[in-house]
């Protein structure tokens, strides 16, 4: 991908204080218009922090995030518009179906009935959730869920998508599934800013990450460019490795 692509995030000195605690230190990135990104690192290291931060719903403490060359501070509704949100913590409401969940959540957008009706249907489709679009979300297994949230994610046919740590826990076949819809999605043009602690999946996915550690950025790039500026370190070094190397700590997948 050009490096002067256009930017849909930029992200310039950003700090995040919970009270004292400096839970993001003053980071810096850009996401480029069509790439997936990585935010890549173990627990608590500020990612989804940092998600919440470029999603408008947790305001910094200092530094500045745009999205689409909009401040965050300043134009949420537009930004939110445009950007659709896997949060990591399943926020599904257990007593409606997958495709009420679907509806309800198209509220938010403004979408003519008609219109959000037709999306819902397309995407149930999509996900293969047909047989399971009026089942209780309560009685979903894990995976479902999560195919459930990526699919609500999209409801408003967003430019951005962000996934914090979409297949987490997930069995492989789950696991292939969504993989296979970042890629549907990178290759329909959409800029994608995924989160993960799996390595193959960010091997695979992303075109660039960065490796965060205890709120502050210690290596980005490329996944195979992070790898081979390592490889005098190890004869076949993986991400894994880098990151072990790096943090001293070992990703939890
Ligand atoms: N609301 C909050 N109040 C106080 N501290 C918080 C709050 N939210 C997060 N933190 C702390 O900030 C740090 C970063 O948390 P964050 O959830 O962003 O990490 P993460 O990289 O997403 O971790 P994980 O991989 O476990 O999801 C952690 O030490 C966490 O305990
Ligand atoms: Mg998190």
């Amino acid at each position: 991908m050009a490096s002067d692509a256009k930017k849909v995030v930029e992200a310039r000195g950003v700090v995040k204080n919970y009270g004292d605690f400096e839970a993001v230190r003053g980071i810096d990135f850009d996401i480029r218009a069509g790439e997936c990104f990585g935010l890549l690192g173990p627990n608590g290291a500020g990612k989804t922090t940092t998600v919440k931060m470029l999603c408008c719903v947790l305001p910094l403490t200092g530094g500045e995030i745009s999205v689409f060359g909009m401040s965050a501070g300043a134009h949420p509704r537009e930004i939110k518009a445009r950007v659709g949100v896997c949060p990591q913590e399943n926020n599904l409401d257990p007593d409606f179906g997958a495709r009420q969940n679907l509806l309800v959540f198209s509220r938010y957008y403004d979408l003519p009935k008609a219109e959000a009706a037709r999306r819902a249907d397309e995407l149930i489709k999509r996900f293969r959730l047909e047989d399971k679009a009026g089942v209780c979300v309560e009685d979903l297994s894990g995976g479902l869920k999560r195919r459930l949230m990526v699919a609500r994610a999209l409801i408003n046919d967003p430019d951005l998508v962000v996934l914090d740590e979409p297949t987490a826990g997930l069995d492989p076949q789950s696991k292939h599934q969504i993989w296979d819809e970042v890629k549907a999605l990178k290759g329909a043009g959409k800029t994608v800013l995924l989160t993960t602690h799996n390595m193959e999946e960010a091997q695979l996915l992303c075109d660039r990450l960065i490796i965060v550690d205890l709120g502050a950025i210690i290596e980005s790039g490329p996944p195979g460019e992070i790898v081979a500026r390592h490889a005098a370190d190890s004869t076949r070094p993986t991400l894994e490795d880098v990151f072990l190397k790096l943090t001293g700590k070992q990703l939890r997948e």
